[in-house]
């Protein structure tokens, strides 16, 4: 482990966890890649090594395939009683918890997101989606249907459905929140019976190997029902995606990815979901409580630090407040102390690696060229090894900029006032995006904001508020920002298959 990182003090489990290079878990053993490559892992507050992963490519993803496949089929996991696998579930619920700090400071070092927010939401909203999971294990169900039948009408018949787990689901996540990805993706894979291969991110696979290693060490799992494998997303993720043994893959990141898991599903019709990006609009009216919407607004851009998928990137405000709105989501910009995730004084720590501080710094010269005005930050500082960016108000942004139009994935707010009355105009520009992942409304007026909630084609509305999440909250996007939803009883539609039984009685 590297000296600098005891400049913070650690708990104990993450300095033993770092000193050891991380193996692939595959068949309940810990195991080295096959071709015995390693990739290296940084804390991107100072871009230097904490910990070494094993490298996985398509033959370690073959091995971990034919394991959760031979969990699945020999009924290793469905055989299960429904109770005894929700109390596992729920379980890993309370696993999580009792190893809160250990894994909100892996995820600080490891994703750059202050230790506190990284305590207080990641690891608290992730144990919470393994407990709300866990109740649905006894409570999925089948319809009994009455049917007629034209062509036998003498005879009389009982016909049923049954959900049935869908199978091996591959499931492949970002880096923006690693531990709560693979929070939302394993506790419905498991509640609905499926077995497993993750594959985390190569920026940020701590917490995910670390949330193994406690599963695995609370021998709570039959072996072969949970894989991981990390790796590289071309070497490791696309033949997953790809793989003929695979009946399901779920991935969240970009959009261009999940395009191209689309592709390598297709070899075998696997079942497909996409959480994908987003370009969220939050649409302050004139009639709203301005110094919540301008609390509000900032932070659904600046949570961490803008790399959400569902961050409220493009501010519509009207043209009567929108003066004051734009000063007062700079001013608080401009106090944001940005610094070391581990520092407890920190409020937005760096971007999580070099490439996506290229990328976001990138889009801020080319707003400044394209003429947008900077109300706060725009500026950025990688000089000593961290990715830092500062938080970033534009105004004069217009429609055709590139700032507006695409997803940034950074601290970056592009502000634009309306003038509008009519809430079909309004509604056109906040969908004038090929992104449906979210929004929100300010307006104390109910009826403006219920109407504009319904003329918005995204997944998620939020009125008055932003970045509100819950277990029992489907999330997902229209449009380019995915298919199906996660969380909620909605994502066991995803990981169940619906077969109808008729007898002939
Ligand atoms: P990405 O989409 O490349 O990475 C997400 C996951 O997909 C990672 O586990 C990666 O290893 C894997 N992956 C990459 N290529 C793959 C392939 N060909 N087949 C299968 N798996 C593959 O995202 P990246 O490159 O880290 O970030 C680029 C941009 O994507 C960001 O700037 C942001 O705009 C967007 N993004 C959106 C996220 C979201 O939550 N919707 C999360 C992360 C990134
Ligand atoms: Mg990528």
């Amino acid at each position: 482990m590297d000296a600098s990182i005891l400049n913070y003090s650690v708990n104990d489990n993450v300095a033993k966890f770092l000193s050891q290079t991380k193996k692939l878990y595959i068949n309940g053993d810990w195991v080295d890649s096959k071709a015995g490559k390693t990739f290296e892992v940084e804390d991107p507050a100072t871009g230097k090594k904490i910990a070494t992963c094993s490298a996985g490519a398509e033959e370690d993803i073959n091995l971990a395939v034919t394991a959760a496949r031979k969990a699945f089929d020999s009924n290793r996991w469905g055989s299960i009683p429904p109770n005894e696998r929700g109390k596992i579930v729920w379980k890993i619920g309370d696993l999580i918890d009792e190893h809160t700090e250990e894994l909100a400071q892996l995820e600080s070092l490891d994703n750059g997101k202050p230790v506190a927010i990284a305590g207080a939401a990641d690891v608290a909203l992730s144990s919470d989606i393994f407990r709300y999971m866990a109740g649905w294990a006894t409570k999925i169900e089948g319809e009994t249907i009455p049917i007629s039948v034209p062509y036998t009408p003498e005879a009389q018949y009982h016909s049923y459905t049954l959900r049935e787990p869908v199978g091996v689901v591959g499931q492949i996540i970002p880096w923006n929140f690693p531990l709560l990805m693979a929070a939302w993706k394993l506790s419905v894979a498991l509640t609905a019976g499926c077995t497993i291969v993750l594959k985390p991110a190569e920026q940020t696979p701590l917490s995910a190997l670390r949330l193994t290693e406690i599963i695995n060490d609370a021998g709570i799992l039959p072996e072969g029902v949970l894989n991981v494998v990390t790796g590289l997303g071309e070497e490791a993720g696309a033949p997953l995606a790809a793989h003929p043994h695979v009946d399901k893959v779920a991935f969240t990141g970009s959009t261009e990815v999940g395009k191209l898991i689309t592709q390598a599903a297709a070899g075998n019709l696997k079942k497909v979901s996409l959480e994908l990006g987003g370009k969220s609009p939050t649409i302050i009216f004139p009639d709203a409580d301005v110094d919540a919407a301008i609390a509000g607004a900032a932070s659904a851009i600046f949570f961490n630090h803008g790399q959400c998928c569902c961050a409220g990137s493009r501010l519509m405000a009207h043209e009567k407040i929108f003066d004051k709105v734009a000063e007062g989501i700079s001013k608080i910009a401009s106090n944001i102390k940005v610094g070391p995730g581990m520092d407890t004084s920190t409020e937005m720590g760096p971007l999580v690696s070099n490439e996506q501080f290229q990328k976001v710094s990138g889009y801020i010269e080319s707003g400044k060229s394209d003429g947008g005005e900077i109300l706060a930050g725009g500026k950025y500082d990688n000089s000593e090894g961290g990715h830092f960016v500062h938080p970033t108000v534009f105004a004069k942004t217009n429609a055709d900029m590139s700032i507006v139009k695409e997803e940034i994935f950074g601290p970056v707010l592009c502000a634009q006032p309306f003038s509008d009355q009519d809430l079909d105009k309004i509604a056109e520009a906040a969908n004038n995006t090929n992104y449906g992942l979210a929004a929100s409304v300010w307006s104390k007026d109910i009826s403006t904001a219920h109407k504009l909630a319904g003329k918005i084609r995204a997944g998620t509305v939020w009125i008055n508020c932003h970045n509100i999440f819950d277990a029992s909250l489907p999330f997902g996007g229209y449009k380019e920002s995915g298919w199906g939803r996660e969380m909620g009883h909605e994502v066991l539609h995803a990981y169940t298959e619906l077969k109808a039984v008729t007898v002939n009685l």
